[in-house]
């Protein structure tokens, strides 16, 4: 049975209060493990309880963590002390992470390195902007982001890993990519890691997934799930994004 990884990135769209109550409801989804992997990335306030509260058959993850474990770093939560409340996962370079905080492809390395060694899964996300594909840069840029993230990474080659195409003109636009394109990429994708690292790699799709178009996403035999930001904060969306993903 294929198992498709279902992804939530709340970013910052939800309060404390409003995150407590979507977990609540998130407890309540039936949903068969062996068919869907689910992940929930919520905002940092809530991270700790919402650990403690969230049923076993969801896992928990970061929306970013820091290279170092402690230290005078104002502002930043580590790799360590995400795993250490229960983290299992952790998204980095994110484009929003990378567009409008400045982080490089040299922090995306670190961050990786960090994740592996505290013992955290890596999504490491990758895309290109809309001038960049319009340019007809897209393979470049994934390209570099790719190779910089993980050329001669220490990564076993049965560790999970998982990448992230997310184009940037998706994200949070309601333009998604069309499933061909998507694939297109998620294939150069594959055969990058492979050749770099030697890991067969999971890939995921994230851009303005929605109810409505995540079964074409998912029947795909190249795309092994999708990372949900918007759709994923309301429990009747993503409700649908489950139940579509169930039947599918
Ligand atoms: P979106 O965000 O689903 O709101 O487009 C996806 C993401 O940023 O991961």
């Amino acid at each position: 049975m294929k198992q498709t990884y279902l992804f939530a990135n709340w970013k910052m769209y939800l309060d404390y209060q409003e995150s407590i109550q979507l977990v609540k409801k998130l407890n309540e989804l039936e949903f068969n493990q062996e068919k869907i992997k689910m992940v929930v990335c919520p905002g940092d306030l809530a991270i700790k309880d919402i650990s403690e509260q969230l049923s076993d058959k969801i896992n928990l993850g970061a929306q970013s963590g820091y290279w170092v474990d402690k230290g005078g770093y104002t502002g930043e939560i580590s790799m360590q002390m995400y795993r250490d409340i229960g983290c299992k996962y952790v998204l980095i370079g994110h484009s929003e992470r990378r567009h409008q905080f400045n982080e490089s492809d040299e922090d995306v390395r670190k961050k990786m390195e960090a994740a592996l060694a505290t013992g955290l899964t890596p999504i490491l996300c990758v895309g290109e902007t809309l001038a960049q594909r319009e340019k007809g840069l897209t393979v470049e840029i994934v390209n570099i982001q790719l190779k910089k993230a993980l050329q001669k990474l220490p990564i076993e080659p049965d560790r999970e890993l998982i990448i992230a195409y997310e184009p940037v003109w998706a994200i949070g636009t309601g333009h998604s990519c069309t499933v061909r394109d998507a694939e297109v990429e998620h294939k150069k994708i594959d055969a990058i890691v492979r050749a770099v690292v030697k890991n067969d790699p999971v890939i995921l799709y994230g851009g303005s997934v929605r109810s409505e178009n995540v079964l074409d996403y998912i029947s795909s035999p190249e795309i092994n799930g999708v990372l949900v930001g918007g759709a994923s904060t309301k429990i009747d969306s993503w409700k649908e994004i489950v139940n579509k993903c169930q039947k599918g």
